[in-house]
């Protein structure tokens, strides 16, 4: 297998809908409305938009430029540029597909059921069986039918697979959620959700635990930190302009993140939910719109349905780039064909979603050990690696490039301020992660 060709986009805009089926998933609806929620309305927006850009953007492009110059799959293009020592970072990136697939599929599950809800049985009296949706055996059966799915697409290969679905899916994406928030907007009483939304207390950015989420979300949103745009820039052809595609991935998941809260606030808001916003949790997303929807009768069901199709396609485009690191590491690196990879991986992942799949606590604590230690640990060292590490990032990153005047500023940042921030986020968020798995295990 190791002589075979290596696989391409059929064309820049087929990397383009893959990379921001990528970034836009979960995190742009169901995370970033339930932080926003958490943590003070638009102040926490504003900040995770600065870290976004001062932050997110810059280690995007590194991880574009070095899958795309080594046109290898993570674990080989560390190697290749940083030698052997880089290798076990690799793996890491490898270790993280296998965590965050497994309990993102289990939510991409309950999202599967909660679109067929709208169809066969409505929403009516949903709200209030939230845990037993998101525990048990059929919590584990919709995150199984997630999978096959995922797995499918990614045995199709690159173009065929990958490609095709992104390409059909991502616009069907943006018209649903525009959909949706002109919708939205319509509902008497959506200014209360808009002004909870867009103008709140300023004084919450400067409570610490805002920085470290909205760093955590950008990564996460972002799909940054483990290698995932670094395998789909793998297969762009050495040509493509680097800073451009990195503005319009990043462009277009901020955009549909700011849409998403737009049609979750007024939605809430204008059905008279909102003191259930407060106290918010992961569950936020599937217990109160679902409310919503019931209330609304027979249009609720279509809104909704919508709503939760939404989702799945979300889930599902960025699940493939979550399974695509792994298999691609399989095929360079263990010389396994495509379908075998994918196959194995998948299955192996599945697996590993059951206790997430068992227990919304368990779930919980994936998700913060994912975001907490392994993306912003991942992008800290991937910041490091090409900023001091990689010999000339910067001729690099510029072919096809049209203007190299911003790549210096993009180096000071990838050398200082990106690591000193995400030191910080890291070293404020790791106590808090030990806690909660600690509480997991003594529980
Ligand atoms: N970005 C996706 C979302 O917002 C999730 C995701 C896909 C991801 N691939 C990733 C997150 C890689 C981290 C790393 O739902």
């Amino acid at each position: 297998m190791a002589d075979a060709p290596r696989e391409q986009w059929s064309s820049r805009a087929g990397f383009v809908f893959a990379a921001v089926g990528s970034a836009v998933g979960l995190g742009n609806m169901w995370r970033f409305s339930y932080l926003t929620a958490e943590h003070g309305g638009a102040a926490f927006v504003v900040l995770y938009l600065c870290i976004t850009l001062l932050i997110g953007l810059p280690v995007l492009l590194a991880e574009l430029t070095v899958g795309r110059g080594s046109q290898r799959s993570p674990v080989a293009a560390l190697r290749h540029y940083g030698g052997r020592a880089w290798t076990p970072l690799g793996v890491v990136f490898v270790a993280a597909g296998f965590l965050i697939l497994a309990y993102y599929g289990v939510i991409a599950g309950w999202t599967l059921r909660y679109g067929l809800t709208a169809i066969f049985g409505g929403f009516v009296g949903v709200a209030d069986s939230f845990d037993e949706i998101a525990q048990g055996a059929d919590a584990f059966a919709f995150h199984l039918a997630f999978m096959v799915i995922t797995v499918g697409v990614v045995a199709g290969g690159v173009k065929a697979g990958i490609e095709r679905t992104a390409s059909v899916l991502m616009p069907l994406l943006f018209l649903m959620v525009i959909g949706l928030a002109i919708h939205a907007a319509m509902l008497p009483g959506a200014e209360a959700g808009y002004a909870y939304y867009l103008d709140t207390d300023f004084s919450e950015i400067f409570s610490h635990d805002v920085l470290t989420n909205a760093a955590g979300q950008a990564f996460f949103s972002l799909s940054l930190g483990m290698g995932a745009m670094m395998t789909y820039a793998s297969y762009l052809r050495r040509d493509e302009n680097l800073p451009q595609g990195s503005l319009l991935i990043g462009g277009a998941d901020v955009g549909i993140a700011f849409l998403a809260g737009l049609v979750v606030f007024p939605m809430i808001f204008a059905l008279g939910l909102s003191e259930k916003v407060g106290g918010s949790t992961v569950g936020a997303l599937f217990i109160t719109l679902p409310e919503a929807f019931a209330v609304m009768g027979g249009v609720g069901r279509v809104v909704g349905f919508v709503f939760f199709a939404a989702l799945v396609v979300g889930a599902l485009t960025s699940a493939i780039s979550l399974l695509e690191v792994v298999v691609s590491a399989a095929i360079d690196g263990l010389g396994w064909g495509r379908r075998r990879a994918a196959l194995l991986a998948g299955g192996a992942i599945t697996l590993l979603g059951v206790p997430a799949a068992w227990s919304l606590s368990v779930l919980e604590v994936m998700d913060q050990v994912a975001n907490n230690v392994f993306l912003l640990g991942g992008g800290l060292a991937l910041s490091l690696f090409v900023g001091w590490r990689m010999r000339d990032p910067i001729s690099e990153a510029g072919v096809g490039a049209e203007n190299m005047r911003w790549f210096p500023l993009w180096r000071m940042l990838l050398r200082f301020v990106v690591p000193a921030v995400l030191l910080y986020v890291l070293a404020d968020a790791i106590p808090g992660t030990l806690r909660a798995i600690g509480a997991l295990f003594s529980a």
